[in-house]
């Protein structure tokens, strides 16, 4: 089932290769990790009680706007080649039309202490954290924020561009409207349908707007876009209606985007009408790819929930995280893989669980990875894997509960301790292939599934 497997008649051993040169790292976010990130809605956000769990703050996070340099030592010394971070707008354009010249000196000396550990960065202009200024006119729901976002790329990509070979313009503009404007748990708190697709249109048209501006500049310059993408499928396929949620759910948060990419129309859902942005069509280079989990639709008890009896990751503050289920990113590469503009790369931008012992993360890691392999060895062009995440992070409404890093953090020491899969995936990025001997070592409970 998993992955292609290559025999070696030498040794007469087999592994999962991984194609030559294949990016491994970990990936971040701005907000979540440099810390003191006073000048957004995310902090404002979580000076409102109620809004984190546990009353969590974002602080000083993981200290990186000081010291990102000891973490990027630590990727150097784990083997890996790539890293993917964001930029937070806040800190560039700390007042609307005012560039901070100390805040690019800054991202100009991560990218290059990066790049000189052999680190290629991958660099996100927006993922989640808007600056307070444009919180007060109303954020993503103004128009206006369409040619800040213009503005802010084009600043951005001058400044740092001569570092930078990949970029993606915005994280997961589907999680981001619905989470933020639909469900209301994350910055702005709203649930309002309209505002949600309304917000969408508006990350969409920035995206295309940065695209656009990017390439202008740099016509080398290779700019994705990052969907997260979950397999939705309904609890109970016998019942009509909970088939029709799992559509429905699946098209307002894949399709909806993936056919505008197409052909430059976004076709809202409940009637909310069809508008035309034609910079829209094929305005990737690459797919970012964030995949976690599978989500189980019903109408009749919870909206989303895990395949019952399925093995789940950490709770949060509402239940489970997600259940853990490998296949899904099979599916969903060979999903990308077919999507108009035909023949773009993939990287996986994002896959990671919570797992605060580390019981289940190198099982997820091997799982997934032959998962990967086995759609790379179909054919789907995937250059490159990211790790959510480095370090454990402020993991927005949820807070510090739950625990992403391969590496385990001590937030209010800042000391860092490397959980067992940081050597797991050592061992992955250094034979750049999966071997028996690893599984053996780390999951011999999925041994079959690996090497039928
Ligand atoms: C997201 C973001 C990340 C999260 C990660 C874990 O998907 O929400 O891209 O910032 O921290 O996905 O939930």
């Amino acid at each position: 089932m998993a992955g292609i497997a290559d025999r070696n008649p030498q040794q007469g051993t087999r592994k999962l290769p991984f194609p030559k040169g294949f990016l491994w790292g970990a990936a971040t976010a701005a907000h979540q990790v440099e810390g003191d990130n006073v000048n957004n809605d995310w902090w404002a956000f979580e000076q409102r009680p109620g809004a984190i769990w546990h009353g969590d703050r974002s602080g000083p996070a993981c200290d990186w706007w000081c010291n990102a340099e000891a973490d990027f030592d630590r990727m150097a010394e784990m083997g890996h080649n790539t890293h993917r971070l964001s930029v937070e707008w806040s800190r560039i354009e700390p007042e609307e039309g005012t560039f901070d010249p100390a805040a690019i000196a800054r991202y100009r000396e991560m990218l290059t202490g990066l790049r000189r550990r052999g680190v290629e960065p991958m660099v996100t202009l927006f993922h989640f954290s808007s600056p307070s200024w444009l919180a007060h006119q109303g954020g993503w729901r103004n128009p206006a924020v369409v040619g800040y976002f213009r503005r802010f790329a084009r600043h951005t990509v001058e400044q740092l561009g001569d570092l930078v070979k990949l970029w993606c313009t915005i994280n997961e503009p589907n999680v981001y409207a619905a989470v933020g404007y639909l469900l209301g748990e994350h910055a702005p708190g709203a649930k309002n349908p309209r505002h949600c697709f309304q917000v969408l249109s508006h990350h969409l048209q920035a995206h295309a707007a940065a695209y656009r501006v990017i390439k202008a500049m740099d016509g080398s310059a290779h700019v994705g876009l990052v969907m997260n993408i979950i397999v939705f499928e309904p609890l109970d396929p016998g019942y009509r209606a909970s088939v029709r949620a799992a559509k429905l759910a699946d098209y307002a948060f894949h399709d909806l985007v993936f056919r505008a990419i197409g052909d430059g129309k976004l076709r809202f859902p409940l009637g909310l009408g069809l508008t035309r942005h034609g910079p829209l069509i094929d305005s990737v280079d690459f797919w970012g790819v964030n995949y976690y989990t599978r989500q189980r639709v019903s109408l009749q008890r919870q909206f989303l929930q895990p395949t019952p009896g399925a093995e789940v990751s950490d709770s949060g503050h509402s239940g489970p995280y997600g259940e853990i289920y490998p296949e899904g990113l099979y599916r969903v590469l060979k999903r990308v893989a077919a999507l108009r503009p035909q023949g773009v790369p993939i990287y996986i931008t994002e896959n990671g669980l919570p797992d605060s012992d580390d019981d289940q993360r190198p099982r997820y890691l091997l799982t997934h990875l032959a998962q990967m392999q086995r759609a790379i060895a179909e054919g789907v062009d995937v250059r490159g894997y990211y790790h959510w995440s480095f370090t454990d992070n402020f993991e927005w409404a949820e807070g510090w509960a739950l625990r992403f890093g391969l590496i385990a953090l001590d937030e209010k020491t800042q000391v860092r301790t490397p959980r067992r899969s940081a050597q797991l995936y050592t061992d992955i990025i250094r034979a750049n292939a999966i071997t028996p001997g690893m599984v053996a070592n780390y999951a011999p409970e999925v041994m079959s599934d690996i090497f039928p």
